[in-house]
């Protein structure tokens, strides 16, 4: 979920950093948008360290892209922390003189305030009815938590912990996120075909895509499925885990979770041939005997399966296949994934370009998302967390638009 967190001017600042590792942590895509007055006490090197995003404060950096209409328009959730009595004050008004404030006011998510100032700045009538105002308007603004303050003094105004603005905070987008009330399941890693008890026919998938699309989807509010092949990352939290190791494993797999699945992401690296044979023994290497010879045998194709299912009964669900994709003198990358659109008859399909630059085992990754209607190819590109919000995104967009519930 992508996530603007708002430091606003107060010493509480640097317990911020702890709840922005929160974030991170679960797997959130985070914006931080300092106030120019926070980063006297905390500054931008550290929130884009932790963030591993780019830090601005001015609605005058990046013009182009008018970050504040961008920000406030894709972020699913916007919290403030510490929410400054003059930020909380600036919000209530509608005032929009920095980058947050310009951010707030485009804000289309829930936005939840954490306050921290001293006890008589939070008890004054003046902040009180900024609170009520802003509250009023279906925003949530914490209380402070109760104990010892900057100075001397002590009472109500300390920031309340980072564990429990990150629960509120998630507990203000439950039900509101794009994919609440779906199940997603997803296939992830590389299969591996047995020659005996020993060896495997393999491929060199790491499965960072599909983990990566695992989190996006769950942090989106589905139940996640993910049906995990030999993966090189660990599964992560949250998603129910069903591990495989063939094509024939997987495709049992898939075709069981497929019937209550409102989306299946085929994003495993399956084998397409096995061996014919498996040895139940291992093979011995024999100096007398001929060279051997693996004789291969076709798998299912299990993308294409789950499509004839679904069509067979009538489902409605939505099918995304992944594809790697070179082109040749008879025609370029697109016009052999439309192709293998067409031919799978998936709804979406995520077209890696290989050869320009390998995307197995690295971070990063650039794709184009086809879709079956002839759509405008999207093009996605980032670390494999990007790609996985921008698939997630497009995903939402077509469960709601072109494939609404029954
Ligand atoms: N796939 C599958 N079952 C297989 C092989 C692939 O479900 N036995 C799925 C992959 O998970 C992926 C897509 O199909 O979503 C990738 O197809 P790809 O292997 O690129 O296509 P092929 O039909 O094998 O075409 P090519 O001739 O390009 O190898």
């Amino acid at each position: 979920m992508r996530i603007v967190l708002g430091v606003g001017g107060g010493i509480a600042a640097y317990k911020v950093a702890s709840l922005l590792r929160l974030f991170t942590e679960a797997g959130h895509n985070v914006t931080v948008i300092p106030t120019e007055a926070s980063t006297r006490f905390v500054g931008v090197a550290t929130w884009e360290a932790l963030s591993g995003n780019p830090v601005s404060n001015s609605v005058f950096d990046d013009v182009p892209q008018v970050n504040h209409v961008r920000l406030g328009h894709e972020a699913a959730l916007i919290v403030v922390a510490p929410a400054t009595a003059d930020l909380l004050a600036r919000a209530a008004t509608g005032q929009a003189n920095d980058l947050l404030t310009n951010t707030l006011l485009m804000a289309r998510g829930p936005v939840l305030f954490a306050p921290a100032m001293h006890t008589e700045m939070w008890q004054h009538a003046a902040t009180q009815a900024n609170v009520e105002t802003l509250r009023g308007r279906g925003i949530t603004v914490l209380e402070p938590a109760s104990g010892r303050l900057t100075g001397a003094d002590s009472g109500p105004g300390r920031l309340p912990d980072p564990d429990v603005i990150f629960d509120a905070a998630m507990a203000l987008t439950q039900g509101r996120l794009p994919l609440t009330g779906r199940t997603v399941t997803i296939t992830a890693g590389g299969t591996r075909e047995p020659l005996d008890p020993v060896r495997f026919l393999g491929n060199r998938s790491s499965g960072k895509q599909g983990v990566a699309l695992a989190v996006a989807a769950r942090n989106a509010g589905a139940s996640v499925r993910l049906l995990a092949a030999h993966m090189d990352v660990p599964a992560p939290p949250g998603v129910e885990l069903v591990e495989v190791e063939t094509a024939l494993q997987l495709r049992e797999a898939a075709l069981t979770a497929a019937a209550d699945s409102d989306v299946v992401i085929m994003a495993a690296a399956v084998a397409d041939f096995r061996p014919a044979d498996v040895s139940d023994t291992k093979i011995k290497k024999r100096d007398d005997t001929a060279d051997p010879v693996i004789t291969l045998v076709r798998n299912p194709d299990i993308l294409q399966e789950l499509v004839q299912l679904r069509d067979q009964t009538g489902g409605r669900q939505l099918i995304v296949g992944f594809a790697a994709e070179t082109g040749d003198a008879n025609g370029d990358v697109l016009h052999y994934a439309a192709e293998k659109l067409t031919r799978k008859g998936c709804d979406l399909l995520v077209v890696n370009h290989v050869g320009r630059d390998q995307v197995f085992g690295k971070d990063h990754n650039s794709v184009v998302i086809l879709a079956r209607a002839n759509s405008e190819p999207q093009s996605a590109s980032g670390s494999k967390q990007d790609v996985a919000a921008a698939i997630t995104d497009r995903i939402s967009f077509e469960l709601s638009h072109v494939l609404p519930r029954a």
